[in-house]
């Protein structure tokens, strides 16, 4: 069969062909998911970029319509990128994106309408020529660097605000634009937040968390005690996103960071892997923030092209504030749940030093694993060095068949029966001072036999207290290109893309391993195998 087939995700959301990068202008409305993806109706490469659209009832089966949005304009000729949806109250949606207008890639902002509010689908949308481009630079801006309108929230004051993605020399920043009636737009003096040196500011995203729970809030939810903001940016340079958890001063129009995590490069992540250009919305139906995000081939363009597809989207995860409120949690949407068939389980399973246990009954190419690992003590943890500042890096140094003592233990994951191709999912816990540090990666060096690919060996640190509950959770969602992991109940996630050329279909296998000196038990096992999702 050819690799094309072999490679597709069976519950990731990817169109029938073609390239597809951002998630953009996500929402729910009257009964309805959509989400749109920028997508490119000619080929497996970037290029022709046209608004792809999908809905859905439950997130994870799709019904593809035509594309929402194509060029078709001279303020759009040469593109219509990212952007965002707005539901305004008794009025309906509007999207916000933005146009390329030259091919020097001169950025502007438009807005589009339903064509038929009732249309349950709103497979049409309009440009109206009144007011259009909503927003262009001004001439101390540069326009070529100027886009991804974010949602727009409304204040008390009577007005509509949104940001739109830029940066000045190599300080990226968030500009705050304002409007009464949603066309006319004044940019305020003031950008809501820049950091130095982190260059283009792509794909902001800006909303309210809870401090108190898991449910998400709208994004035009007013500030007091009992929330925090979160910013968000993509970084052009690097191809990876930041956030922070910080206050909005309403009256001053600005957001100040906590001084809780790095406000740049080093700063905290949605995910450790491959994981861009991500967007949240409300989801009103069931009070939850939704987060999506692409995830972009590891393979070569060639391979695309003989594919004749590339690039999916994450699962949507729920997305909310951490206990103690310095980071965030995710978790996959509870529908994702109604793929799941076949359940195996394991439990009280001890594992020593250099073992491996199969997880034997499903379909390990297109799986949902859950586990719980605990240990008794952590008196064999390595010691930390503390110039181990890069989680990537010392993954790298340490990876699952580098001897440790408590960990590396984890999941062996897309592995061929005889571990030629694997991919491991795993944590290992080390001493600094007055505390542990636990590192958790997804190591793609050994996913593949194949050589040229992009194989990282993604990480991150998890912060939990190990202290009181010697204990940490896994879950992983293996979909034969893609596994994505999520550590410690959602605090830690990484998205893996490989490319197995043994351990594909029925061949591939999923293990649980130890290989510290420390002994590891799995206290408990949950696996399923998943369904595929509808696509039409
Ligand atoms: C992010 C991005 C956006 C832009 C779009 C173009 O991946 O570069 O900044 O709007 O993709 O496809």
């Amino acid at each position: 069969r050819s690799v094309s087939k072999l490679q597709r995700t069976g519950y990731h959301f990817q169109p029938r062909k073609n390239w597809i990068n951002d998630p953009n202008g996500p929402m729910y409305y009257n009964g309805i998911y959509h989400l749109f993806y920028q997508y490119n109706p000619k080929g497996a490469v970037w290029g022709n970029i046209v608004w792809g659209h999908a809905v859905s009832k439950d997130l994870i089966n799709w019904k593809e319509l035509e594309p929402a949005l194509y060029p078709s304009k001279p303020f759009d000729k040469y593109g219509v990128w990212s952007g965002s949806a707005t539901v305004l109250p008794g009025k309906g949606p509007v999207i916000l994106y933005t146009g390329v207008i030259d091919k020097q890639s001169n950025e502007v902002q438009l807005y589009a309408i339903p064509e038929n509010k009732s249309d349950p689908f709103l497979r049409k949308w309009v440009k109206p020529k009144a007011f259009n481009p909503i927003v262009v630079a001004d001439h101390s801006m540069n326009a070529s660097v100027f886009r991804d309108p974010t949602t727009a929230w409304w204040s008390k004051d009577g007005h509509w605000r949104m940001l739109i993605g830029g940066r000045r020399k190599d300080r990226g920043m968030a500009y705050l634009y304002r409007s009464k009636d949603f066309v006319k737009w004044i940019q305020a003096k003031h950008p809501i937040h820049s950091a130095a040196s982190t260059g283009m500011w792509e794909c902001p995203d800006f909303y309210p968390v809870s401090l108190k729970g898991k449910n998400g809030l709208d994004i035009s939810v007013v500030g007091s005690s009992s929330i925090k903001h979160v910013l968000k940016n993509s970084l052009d340079l690097t191809r990876y996103e930041y956030y922070t958890i910080g206050t909005y001063f309403k009256n001053k129009d600005k957001y100040i960071p906590d001084n809780t995590s790095e406000d740049g490069w080093g700063g905290l992540r949605y995910d450790y892997g491959n994981f861009y250009a991500s967007k949240s919305f409300f989801d009103p139906s069931k009070n939850r923030r939704i987060l999506w995000a692409w995830a972009n081939e590891s393979d070569s363009k060639e391979d695309d092209v003989k594919k004749g597809w590339a690039g999916i989207q994450s699962i949507p995860r729920t997305v909310w504030l951490d206990y103690g409120g310095k980071q965030l949690v995710q978790w996959p949407v509870e529908e994702l749940n109604s793929l799941r068939k076949k359940e195996v389980k394991i439990s009280h399973q001890k594992l020593k030093k250099g073992q491996h246990v199969e997880v034997k009954g499903i379909t390990a190419a297109q799986a949902d694993v859950e586990v719980t690992f605990s240990f008794s003590s952590l008196d064999r943890a390595e010691p930390f060095d503390s110039r181990w500042v890069n989680a990537q890096d010392l993954c790298s140094q340490k990876g699952s068949k580098v001897q440790g003592g408590v960990g590396p233990f984890g999941l062996l994951t897309l592995a061929s029966e005889k571990l030629e191709e694997f991919t491991p999912v795993f944590f290992r816990i080390f001493k600094a001072p007055n505390k542990h540090v636990i590192l958790m990666c997804s190591d793609a060096r050994s996913s593949s036999l194949k050589r040229e690919l992009y194989k990282p060996s993604f990480a991150g640190f998890v912060n939990v207290d190990l202290a009181k509950n010697k204990k940490l959770s896994l879950k992983s969602l293996i979909d034969h290109s893609v596994v994505e992991s999520f550590g410690a109940g959602g605090r830690t996630n990484i998205l893996s893309r490989v490319y197995p050329t043994l351990a594909i279909k029925k061949k591939a296998h999923l293990f649980v391993f130890n290989n510290g000196t420390e002994h590891i038990t799995v206290e408990y096992l949950k696996a399923w195998s998943m369904k595929s999702a509808r696509r039409n």
